[in-house]
């Protein structure tokens, strides 16, 4: 059987503006890329991350065309009832190239997410997933939280989250 197209794939850190585009085309393509910056992208403890497929997986950092991006920001939770909001993060900015759609990539994408979290010491990660994802984040052990409302402009939303496994004692 042929390897997937994406076999050979990278996931890496990336500055905030390597993001923008995906960002801009598939999921907020009513913006603008001036616009689609998140408050916090430029905090030093965020991280983003982008996807890179075949050649631009070897090219290094700073090169390539993205297939997919996410961003993780130091935020505490709309939850009730968090014992220690100051350490949870949101994921946001979550997208891949529709062609590169159902590979694995949005799920290296979120492992690398939930890593940087837990490289800083995060107990939890909550998002507001799109409806149609939310089966996604489900896979990757989120649970919704509460009611679905609409967001103008970018659809139907629900809240959902996850703790970050203690890593175990040496
Ligand atoms: C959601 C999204 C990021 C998933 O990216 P992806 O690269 O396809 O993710 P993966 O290939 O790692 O998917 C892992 C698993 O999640 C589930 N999944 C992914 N997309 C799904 C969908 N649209 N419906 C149901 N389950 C889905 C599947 O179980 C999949 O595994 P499988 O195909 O082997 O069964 C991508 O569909 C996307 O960019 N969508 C448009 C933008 C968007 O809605 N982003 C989320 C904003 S909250």
């Amino acid at each position: 059987m042929a390897a997937h197209p994406d076999a050979h794939r990278q996931v890496r850190p990336v500055a905030a503006q390597t993001t923008y585009a995906l960002r801009q085309q598939i999921l907020r393509p009513h913006q603008s890329i001036a616009e689609v910056g998140f408050p916090g992208d430029d905090d030093p403890e965020t991280g983003h991350f982008a996807a890179f497929a075949g050649a631009d997986a070897d090219a290094g950092t700073g090169a390539g065309e993205p297939i997919g991006v996410v961003t993780v920001l130091h935020q505490p939770p709309p939850l009730a009832r968090i014992a220690d909001p100051d350490r949870w993060w949101r994921l946001r900015g979550m997208a891949t190239v529709e062609r590169h759609r159902r590979g694995g990539v949005g799920s290296a994408l979120v492992d690398a997410a939930l890593a940087h979290v837990a490289a800083h010491d995060g107990t939890g990660v909550w998002c507001h997933a799109r409806l149609p994802a939310v089966e996604f984040y489900r896979r990757h052990g989120f649970v919704e939280s509460g009611d679905p409302w609409d967001e103008p402009g970018l659809g139907p939303h629900v809240a959902m989250w996850r703790r970050i496994p203690r890593p175990p004692p040496p």
